[in-house]
Formats: structure tokens, C-alpha cells, sequence
């Protein structure tokens, strides 16, 4: 045992001395997810994001399986990328052919190699399937490219077997093998020895493919790479057949922080690349999600949020931060919540309660925790306005006077905004495609041009029915340091609750700047 964080702990740090390559699936694989389907612009933006993060290969697809899929392949291996693209084919020269057509730098042979999978799939012999994976390598390699091969089912086919296949298909030049766990029922300590007997017993870069059905594939992969294995196949999300593949965010992590070993990875865009493909295939991030679920480094107890406020590495691994990993760290309010955080939090938004005025927003946050509510920072806000009042955060850097809006069918609607800007009156006129379009228009227009801020939420929501129904407005606003706040208003007049939320939410966000200038001062 070795002292490791000044625990005793078991240190795996010194068992992963060479670089891990990291092949990418989520275009492959992860495209077999029930339900995803990704069109060839969605695929071009996932492959070229993947490259941008920085992977070293990219599987694209089985061209040959339809002449969409084999059209997308061969427009990712042409993007000019720096990672090594491949696509997928059976011990079949045409499925081959269609890769090397589709200008792949890597084919992904593979072909089922267990007893189950062989007498309810291909139906082959031993002999037809060793020939047949030896004539499909050799194409390959002939072809200049280079040549992965996979034992499908590898954790359930015969040890023989599989040193049989794999000897084999080294004896054709092949340049990676790769043991997939096709149904994800290998055990971290036994895959560990079945990876290391098959790294003892060939010269080739052993690759590793685990599925997810009891949640282990992360698991495994971390297993195989302290056996031996140099190269793991992931998908961004965990996305995949049935439970998915390993996840690359915590593969990726796991490796770096805890074994510290070495990828290619730029760690930074993993939350960046994460919800891109949430977005593209529709598949939701946890919020639990380890790595980059909205979770991940969020605090929400008293002790925790107490703790972490003084020094992060409290309740927070420290060996990962979220500027690793392109995540924000966030104090959330709750029925948790301490005194320290709320006070921290407030602090932030430029509001200075007294201890009275702090307890009450305690309490009343309380109260909406025990309710089930969780308060987001908007909702803060709004109780510590009632709680400490305007006046108390200090004068407003926007003090609206006049709106008026003309809209119709025949013009352009057109609002115009009367306000005091910072002390100083100012009247801005701005045409905008409807009249909350063009109210928005001129109170941005209003704020100086180096005062960059931008709209980044606008929801109206009805509150009550009928034609004089109470619109709800909610924006958000955020400035070029990511900085970002919400405010509502609610009125009859849709215009003016918009304008309304605006000029609160613009003066929030100058306070919480202001705090920051003073801070620093
Ligand atoms: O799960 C699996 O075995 C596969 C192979 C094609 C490698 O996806
Ligand atoms: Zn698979």
C-alpha cells in the first residue's frame, strides 16, 4: 500500500507507462443506439468535434450496409481530419472493398468467434471462419491500410479459439486485435487476466470493445489497459447497443486522473462534446451523469456547499476539476442548503443581507426546499428582492422611463425606449420582426458598445387564460465572460413584461460585474 492524497490507498498510477489510444465509436456503435439516427451533416459535425477533442480514431460506420451509410463514411474519411477514420466489415471482400472505396485509413474486420453467436449467425466452421478472417485481413493489409480485427463475443468463445484466430490473423500482418465484451459480462478482475494471458501471447496492439449491461464497461476497459491493452473503444455518452458502450468522458478521466496515463484528449472539450451529441441524437445526459452530467460538480448540502466554498478538493475528487473538464462547479439552493453558501451566493449577485435579513432567506428557502422545489439562482434573487429590497443591492444601472411600440400589417414594428442609462437619459428607437423583437432590440441598444451582453434565454409563459391572461417572461442574459443571469416579469402587456424581465436582468448582471470589479480591486 502507498500513501496516495495523504490516505493510504492502493496507487494506481505507475501501472499505465505508455500512451492509451483512444478509437472512437459513437458513430458506429453508438449509432446502433435504439432510436438514434443521425443524418451525414450531424455525422460531419460529431466526426469533426471528435477530431477537435482530439481522438485517434474515428469508426464512421459499415459502408457497405447501405449507400447513405457508405456516402457519410467516405465524405468523414475525405474531411482532411487528423484522426484515422475506419469503417466496419464482415470477413466478406465486398463489405472490405466498399471500406477501401469509401478511402478509409483502417478497416474494422470482425466476425462472431463464440459458439452461440457462430451456430445462430454465420453458421460457419472453425476452419471456414479462420480462413475467411485471414483472406479478409490480407485484402486489407495488400491495400496499404491499416487493419484492425475484432473476435466478436470474444468473453464467451472458447481460450483456443481465440488464440487460434488471433495467432492467425497475426500471421497475416495484422496491426490491432481487439477483445470485445459484445455483451458486457466480463468481471474487471477476470477480464484483467483473459487481456493479459492474450497480451502475453501476440505482438500486436490489443484493442478492447466492452458493452455496458451490467454497467461494468467502464470498468473493463480500465482492467484491460492495466493488462496490457493499448487502444479502448468508447462512445461519447455511453451511447451504443442495448446499454451502450464505455463511456469515453469517464474512460478518458479515469485514465488521466486516477492511473495517471497518458491520451490524446483534449480533456477541456468533453462537456462541450458530451452535449453536442445529446443534442444530435436526442439522448439526454443524466444529470448524475459522472464527468459532465449538470451534476457533476454541484454541491448542494450545507457541509458540502461550507466545504467546498473554503477549498474544492472537500467534496471534490481534486485530481479532477471542472475547468478540466470544461464544466462549471455550482452551489445549488435547497432544503440543504447552509447559511455560508446562500451568503456566498447572494454575495455574487452584488446583494450584501444583514444577518436578519439572511436568516429569512434561509428560511424561506427552506421552505420551498421541503416543498420538493430546487431554487435556481433567478428564484434566489427574486426572494432576496423582497427580503433586503432594490434600494439595498445598490442604484440600478438601468432606470426605465418611457416604452412605446407601433406595430401592425402595413409596418415594421417599431419600439422605442426612454431610459436612464447609468445616470444619463437616453431615448433609442429599433424596428425588430415584432414588437417584443424590436422592444428587445432598443433596450440592448441602449447599453454602451462595450457593455457586451446578450440574450441567451427568452420564454414567455401564460399564466393565466383568456385574452387578458398574465404573460410570464423569462430572459436571461449573459456577458462575454460567460457570466449568466436570469429575471421574469409578469403583466398583461407582453411587451412590457419583456422589457421589463430585460432591464432586471441587465442590471443583475451589471451588479454581479460591478461586485466582480470591486473584488479584484
Ligand atoms: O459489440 C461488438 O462485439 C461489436 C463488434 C463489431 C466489435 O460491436
Ligand atoms: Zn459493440
Amino acid at each position: 500500500m502507498k500513501p496516495l492524497w495523504g490516505i493510504v490507498f492502493y496507487d494506481v498510477r505507475s501501472l499505465v507507462d505508455e500512451k492509451v489510444r483512444i478509437f472512437d465509436t459513437t458513430l458506429r456503435d453508438g449509432e446502433q443506439t435504439p432510436g438514434v439516427s443521425l443524418n451525414l451533416d450531424d455525422k460531419l459535425k460529431i466526426a469533426r468535434q471528435l477530431d477537435k477533442l482530439g481522438v485517434n480514431v474515428i469508426e464512421a460506420g459499415f459502408p457497405v450496409s447501405s449507400k447513405g451509410e457508405f456516402d457519410s463514411v467516405r465524405q468523414i474519411a475525405r474531411e482532411g481530419l487528423q484522426a484515422q477514420v475506419c469503417g466496419l466489415s464482415r470477413i466478406v471482400k465486398k463489405d472490405a472493398q466498399a471500406c477501401l472505396d469509401a478511402d478509409v485509413g483502417m478497416v474494422h474486420v470482425f466476425v462472431p468467434t463464440s459458439d452461440i453467436q457462430i451456430a445462430h449467425t454465420i453458421k460457419m466452421s472453425h476452419d471456414e471462419i479462420v480462413a475467411g478472417a485471414m483472406e479478409t485481413v490480407q485484402f486489407v493489409k495488400d491495400s496499404g491500410r491499416t487493419c484492425l480485427f475484432s473476435a466478436m463475443d470474444a468473453t464467451r468463445t472458447s481460450p483456443q479459439f481465440l488464440h487460434r484466430i488471433f495467432k492467425a490473423v497475426e500471421e497475416v500482418h495484422c496491426d490491432i486485435i481487439n477483445i470485445p465484451d459484445t455483451v458486457g459480462v466480463a468481471a474487471p478482475s477476470a477480464f484483467y487476466r483473459f487481456v493479459k494471458d492474450i497480451c502475453d501471447d501476440v505482438n500486436m496492439v490489443v484493442d478492447v470493445h466492452c458493452h455496458n449491461d451490467f454497467g461494468l464497461a467502464v470498468a473493463n476497459s480500465l482492467a484491460a489497459v492495466e493488462a496490457g491493452a493499448r487502444e479502448v473503444q468508447v462512445c461519447v455518452n455511453g451511447l451504443g447497443e442495448r446499454a451502450g458502450n464505455a463511456n469515453l468522458a469517464e474512460t478518458v478521466m479515469s485514465l488521466h486522473a486516477i492511473y495517471g496515463a497518458r491520451t490524446s484528449i483534449k480533456t477541456e472539450y468533453l462537456v462541450e462534446t458530451g452535449r453536442m451529441v445529446e443534442r444530435l441524437t436526442g439522448v439526454k445526459i443524466p444529470i448524475t451523469a459522472p464527468i459532465i452530467g449538470d451534476n457533476a460538480f454541484s454541491h448542494e448540502s450545507g457541509i458540502h456547499s461550507h466545504g467546498v466554498i473554503e477549498n474544492s478538493k472537500t467534496f471534490e475528487p481534486g485530481i479532477m476539476t471542472p475547468e478540466m473538464v470544461g464544466h462549471k462547479r455550482r452551489i445549488v439552493m435547497g432544503k440543504h442548503t447552509g447559511r455560508h453558501a446562500v451568503a456566498k451566493v447572494l454575495e455574487e449577485g452584488g446583494y450584501l443581507p444583514t444577518e436578519e435579513q439572511l436568516q429569512e432567506i434561509l428560511e424561506r428557502i427552506k421552505e420551498l426546499g421541503d416543498k420538493g422545489k430546487q431554487i435556481a439562482n433567478i428564484d434566489l434573487q427574486a426572494i432576496a428582492d423582497v427580503v433586503i429590497g432594490e434600494v439595498a443591492r445598490g442604484s440600478q444601472a438601468v432606470v426605465l422611463k418611457e416604452v412605446s411600440v407601433m406595430t401592425g400589417n402595413i409596418i415594421t414594428p417599431t419600439a422605442t425606449v426612454k431610459a436612464l442609462v447609468r445616470g444619463k437619459e437616453k431615448v433609442l428607437a429599433h424596428i425588430g420582426v415584432g414588437p417584443v423583437d424590436a422592444a428587445v432590440n432598443a433596450v440592448q441598444g441602449l447599453l454602451d458598445s462595450d457593455t457586451s451582453i446578450h440574450l441567451c434565454d427568452f420564454r414567455i409563459e401564460a399564466i393565466s387564460g383568456g385574452a387578458d391572461a398574465l404573460a410570464e417572461v423569462v430572459i436571461g442574459v449573459e456577458d462575454d465572460r460567460g457570466r449568466k443571469v436570469s429575471a421574469r416579469s409578469a403583466r398583461e402587456d407582453i411587451v412590457m413584461a419583456s422589457v421589463e424581465a430585460l432591464v432586471s436582468a441587465i442590471n443583475r448582471l451589471m451588479l454581479l460585474n460591478d461586485a466582480a470589479e470591486r473584488k479584484k480591486a
